[in-house]
């Protein structure tokens, strides 16, 4: 889906289809010299995550392992309790793994805060996180996060699997909602 089909949906495009692809080789490049000689198992976390987990692992060179982990929040309702419920597990045993957790998003920071907490206590040998996007200003936690896209302001962003309501996930764009569609 296009911007330009639903701009009645959108103040602003945030970052462009080509600008996250650009994004993502340069990301891809540092994380390919990065593991040279490591056998390296990307973790997404869904559902977000599918859209830079499909983009980002075909930019790399190597040859690299995929899983997938999914997890909810929980605890009066709210996101920012820090509480995680696994929803799916990995199928992989983290044992001695080079681990790079993909993200669509950081936010507050207390998903991967849980979940970096949750994997170092599975043995892994090392732990990365790569983040297309990042909320600076919405941190409620620092999360050391090796690779970044682009850090953004604070605004209520779709596209590129970030969704409203399960909508706007298939948007190529990463986009500001419109108030008037939540509001
Ligand atoms: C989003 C995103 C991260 C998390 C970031 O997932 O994919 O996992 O929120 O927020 P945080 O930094 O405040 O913890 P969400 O829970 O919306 O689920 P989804 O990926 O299925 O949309």
């Amino acid at each position: 889906m296009e911007s330009s089909e639903i701009s009645r949906d959108l103040t602003t495009v945030l970052v462009t289809e080509e600008q996250i692809q650009e994004k993502l080789v340069e990301l891809a490049a540092r994380i390919d010299a990065d593991y040279v000689g490591k056998d390296l198992l990307l973790v997404g976390v869904l559902k977000g995550a599918v859209m830079v987990m499909a983009d980002l692992s075909r930019a790399l060179t190597s040859h690299v392992s995929i899983d997938w982990m999914a997890v909810s929040s929980y605890g009066a309702g709210t996101k920012s309790s820090g509480v995680v419920q696994i929803r799916k597990d990995l199928d992989s045993d983290l044992t001695d793994r080079h681990v790079l957790i993909v993200e669509d998003i950081i936010d507050s920071g207390l998903t991967l805060s849980w979940l970096l907490e949750n994997f170092a206590s599975r043995g892994a040998a090392s732990i990365e996180v790569c983040a297309l996007l990042r909320k600076p200003e919405a941190a409620k936690v620092e999360i050391d996060c090796k690779y970044v896209g682009f850090d953004i302001p604070t605004d209520f962003v779709v596209g590129y699997g970030l969704d409203f309501n399960e909508r706007y996930r298939n948007l190529r764009d990463v986009a500001v909602l419109a108030p008037h569609v939540y509001a």
